[in-house]
Formats: structure tokens, sequence, C-alpha cells
């Protein structure tokens, strides 16, 4: 088995008291979504990428599935495959199946449990595969052992992740992954596509409350790792389409005038007042080939469902266009 440590990546001082006295003191309260996945909001996420409402999950693991061969028939041989923020690992199962001869997998990932559970399981399913997990932040790039600086390296960054990040932010993110790439660097990246609110409003705020429940999660969360005594009851869980701005959010509205203390300081809430908790943005196929050009990258392929509700694009580095992007133009599949 080949079984490599942990390299602690010194992930930067991210405080979960800091960002919550900060985002309750300001006067649109907030509270920044990334906090939602410790133990508890992981295992609320993954019950609902299953839920009948979220078809993100299921809809691109039908499209990576479609992809994949395509995908890896541009990997050259000794790639190392890079994944921002890897969770379970699930989704790269699909390139791992397809994909021969990589020099290595890292997953980058804050959370180590996460890491040891996938890699264990990977090395299981992947024998012969160098696994070499990464503790961080997927917004700091990542340092290579010396052996594979030299690789040519295959980002991987599905799950609309990119979506939490509002555009101007989106754009630092993929160019620091640009550069986490190198020259010769390829991103492939899973984007939801604008649709309208009778999908998108069940798809954040379904039938079973798990949605509800991941949310709520943040306050459980300063409830036990902050000892604030946020009574949850008093908050409920809100979806709501920012059209404006083509995005889902979610809130969390205090359903009375009522205070709250943390950390030793008391935030008031007005009856209907709402923190907000998450932004998840949606694009078009052209408005994310758009974002990604500001960002360096130049959009080389994209796919799709047959329903149009999901889209996985590749992107390349450097502006000088490959043959490819002008015989091959973005098309359509049907999964
Ligand atoms: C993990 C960010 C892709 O925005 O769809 C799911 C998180 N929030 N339900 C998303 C989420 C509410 C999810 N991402």
């Amino acid at each position: 088995m080949t079984h490599e440590t942990l390299i602690a990546d010194g992930p930067k001082d991210d405080s979960f008291a800091a960002a919550v006295l900060d985002g309750l003191s300001r006067p649109e309260k907030t509270l920044p979504c990334r906090f939602i996945y410790d133990r508890a909001g992981s295992e609320l996420f993954e019950r609902i990428t299953a839920l009948p409402e979220y078809y993100p999950t299921r809809t691109e693991i039908g499209i990576l599935e479609s992809c994949a061969a395509e995908i890896v028939a541009r990997t050259p041989a000794g790639t190392v495959l890079i994944e921002f923020g890897s969770g379970s690992s699930r989704k790269t199962e699909i390139l791992l199946r397809a994909l021969d001869r990589l020099a290595a997998y890292v997953p980058l990932d804050v959370s180590a449990a996460a890491l040891e559970d996938a890699s264990r399981r990977l090395h299981r399913r992947f024998p012969g595969l160098r696994v070499i997990p990464l503790v961080g932040d997927f917004r700091t790039p990542p340092r290579l052992p010396d052996d594979l600086a030299d690789r040519p390296r295959l980002g991987f960054f599905p799950g609309s992740t990119i979506g939490n990040f509002a555009p101007d932010e989106a754009v630092l993110l993929l160019r620091s992954m640009a550069e986490a790439l190198g020259r010769d660097g390829r991103l492939v990246i899973g984007v939801d596509l604008l649709k309208g609110a009778e999908v998108l409003i069940p798809a954040y705020d379904d039938a079973a409350g798990v949605t509800a429940a991941f949310n709520l999660n943040l306050l459980a969360r300063a409830n036990r790792d902050l000892g604030a005594d946020f009574d949850l009851a008093a908050f409920r869980h809100e979806a709501r389409f920012n059209e404006e701005r083509g995005r889902i959010e979610m809130h969390l509205v205090s359903v009375r005038e009522q205070v709250v203390r943390v950390l030793g300081q008391s935030f008031s809430f007005a009856a209907g007042e709402s923190i907000h908790t998450e932004s998840s943005h949606k694009y078009t196929s052209e408005g994310f080939r758009t974002l990604a050009a500001r960002a360096g990258w130049t959009a080389r392929r994209m796919w799709s469902d047959a329903a149009g509700l999901f889209s996985v694009h590749e992107l390349s580095a450097g502006s000088v266009p490959r043959s490819s992007a002008v015989t091959s133009p973005p098309r359509l599949i049907t999964s």
C-alpha cells in the first residue's frame, strides 16, 4: 500500500469565532457558509446530495460519466490530478477509473477526517495510485512534493462550489488555481446552470427539511464551539432567488425580536431580520466562459445534461487557442 503522511499545509488563521463576531456586527448580518461544514454539517450535506429536489450532484455525476473518456484522452501519462475541496472524493473515482498512469492524486480539503476516509477507500480501490492528501483551504494553492514539481497538472473542482463566491472573488480564486496548475495546466470545473425559481427554490428548501437543518447547523455550531445561546427554534431557514444577481441565497430569519449572546457580546435581532449565510451563483455557459476568461483561462469544452441543468467545463491556461478550440466548439451532450 502506498501510504504517505498528511502534509499539513498550514491553513492560514481562519477562525470561526472571529467570523461570527464580525458577521453579526454588520448592518446586514452574515455568516460565511464555509463554516457550515463541521462533522454534523458535512453529514447533512451528504444527505442533501441524495434529496430528490437537489439535482446538482446526480446530474454532475451523470455528465462526468459521459465525458470522463474525453477528458482522459487529453491527459498525458505522469499527470498530477489536484482536487480543490475534495471532501469524500466520490466524483473523482469516475475520473480515476478512466485515468491510468497518473503520477499522483492530490486531494486538498480542510477536513483531515474526510481526507483520511477517502484516502483509505482509494488505496483499496486503486492499489497502484499514489495519493497525497493535503490538509488546507483551497483558497491557498497547495505546495507539492519536489519530485512532482515538473509534472503536468490537471485540476478538478466539481460541485459548483465556485458558485459560493461572488463573481469578483470567483475570478481571484480561478486565478490562484491557474497559478497552482502552471503554464500547461487544465481545470475541469462543475458549474450549476442558471434556471428558474421553480426548480431552484425547492433544491435549496427541500420538503424533508434537510437543507434547513444544514443551514441551522451554523447556529448549532456556534452554540457547540463558541458557547453561544442561539435558540434554534427562533430562526427559520429561507431560500431566496436573487434574480438580479443570478444566485440563490440561504438566510436564517429571526422569527421574533431577540438578543443572542456570543463570546460575551450581545447581538439584537428584529423580528424578520435575517442572517445571510450562503450565496450559490448560477451561470449560463457563456457567462461562465466570460468569468473564466477574466481569470486568464480559456474555455475549451463544455458538457451538459439533456435538460440543461448543470455544466462541466474544461479550461486551459494560456490565451493561445489550440487547434481543438477552433475545430470542436463547446457542444451539448446527452447523458
Ligand atoms: C456545495 C456549494 C455546491 O451551493 O448547491 C447545498 C451547497 N447549499 N444546499 C450548493 C448547498 C444548500 C452547495 N455547494
